[in-house]
């Protein structure tokens, strides 16, 4: 039996996929997977995933006492939600708390919980930034805020300890996941060669100008790692980034130098409308290329672009916190688009 027990609540997620391959492949640990529809194929290493619905307190139950001596749960999952949209609080908090009722068993150590930049009201207007850990709460709805306090609330008087991390949009190369900026870019510029478009940026001016983050589902899955097994990390949540920034208005020139396209100018285009007919485009791109997803759908999520981009103020977190504390890795966010961008045409994602 291996020390560590890692309960992933959300493993096959934009948040967790990483992690839990690098659980299941460290000496000495084994990733539980929990969520509705566990994969075909698991990852190799000590993993094995059980099929569980978190809004079910009994499913909940069957899904701990099924997994073994578990000493650390990482919650990563999310009721259903639309872009930039207020999230359901009661919905979010009912299945945190019905994980937190089925795993506090003896050998819990510790609970590490994901949060994000929406903590600091990103999809609300400009916030302070960089943000820090303490900044004053936005007024509320926030499930985070709910979610937070009640882990807080349930570690009193506990031997166990937490944690939770404030990424910020993700990126990972992960074929079929839609809601990624690399493959809306690379899709993008696909369509734009396509029909003999400059390659306009199709946020805001603000947007293109901004100062902006990035945070890498790896640098997220090492510093979950972190957390799990480092004494200073205890109670407390920590902003987790690349650990650099960039513009838009840097990154755009070289992507339209990588793509062989002529730079355009900013032109604020909704894609989710923009694209709407573009589907027969990217099918014959796809069949032309022979790539693996002909569905637009399966590798552009228009409306999370136009989420970002609508974004004309800074998004800059304090990395401090979790420095100081030791964590100290570091990605060059335009050089790890620029990779990215290889591997999905080398996996046959983009043309
Ligand atoms: N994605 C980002 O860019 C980003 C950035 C910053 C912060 N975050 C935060 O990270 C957290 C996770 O988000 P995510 O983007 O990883 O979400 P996601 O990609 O939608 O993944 C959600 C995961 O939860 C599982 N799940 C959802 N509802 C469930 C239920 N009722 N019972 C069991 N499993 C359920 C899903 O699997 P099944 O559907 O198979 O059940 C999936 O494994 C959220 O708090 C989010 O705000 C995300």
């Amino acid at each position: 039996m291996p020390e560590n027990i890692v309960l992933i609540a959300g493993a096959t997620g934009a948040a967790a996929s990483r992690l839990t391959e690098m659980v299941a492949l460290t000496p000495g640990w084994r990733a539980v997977g929990l969520c509705r529809n566990p994969p075909a194929k698991a990852p190799s290493g000590d993993v094995r995933y059980i099929r569980t619905d978190f809004t079910s307190l009994d499913s909940c139950r069957a899904a701990v006492a099924g997994a073994g001596a578990v000493t650390h749960m990482v919650y990563a999952a999310r009721a259903p939600f639309g872009e930039g949209g207020v999230e359901d609080v009661p919905g979010n908090v009912a299945m945190l708390r019905n994980l937190l009722d089925a795993v506090e068993v003896p050998s819990l150590r510790h609970v590490h919980l994901l949060e994000g930049g929406k903590w600091y009201g990103l999809h609300i207007g400009p916030m302070r930034s960089p943000t820090r850990e303490d900044d004053p709460r936005h007024m509320p709805p926030n499930f985070y805020y709910d979610q937070q306090d009640l882990l807080a609330a349930r570690r009193t008087g506990k031997t166990w300890t937490w944690s939770a991390s404030r990424p910020q949009y993700l990126v990972d190369v992960e074929p079929g996941r839609a809601r990624n900026l690399v493959t809306v870019v690379g899709a993008y510029a696909a369509i734009c060669a396509a029909l003999n478009a400059p390659f306009d940026f199709p946020g805001k001016p603000g947007s293109y100008t901004a100062l902006t983050e990035v945070t890498d589902s790896t640098v997220l899955a090492r510093f979950i790692m972190w957390c799990l097994s480092e004494p200073r990390a205890a109670d407390q949540a920590f902003n987790i980034t690349n650990g650099d920034m960039f513009r838009w208005s840097r990154l755009w020139p070289r992507l339209a130098d990588y793509f062989g396209l002529p730079l355009g100018v900013v032109r604020t285009m909704p894609l989710d409308r923009w694209m709407a007919d573009k589907a027969p485009v990217w099918r014959a791109i796809a069949e032309r290329a022979g790539l693996r997803y002909p569905d637009i759908a399966d590798v552009a999520t228009w409306a999370y672009a136009d989420f970002v981009w609508g974004i004309d103020w800074d998004i800059v977190s304090s990395m401090n916190r979790a420095r100081l504390a030791g964590f100290q890795d570091l990605e060059d966010s335009e050089d790890q688009f620029i990779r990215h961008l290889d591997t999905y045409r080398q996996l046959k994602v983009l043309p």
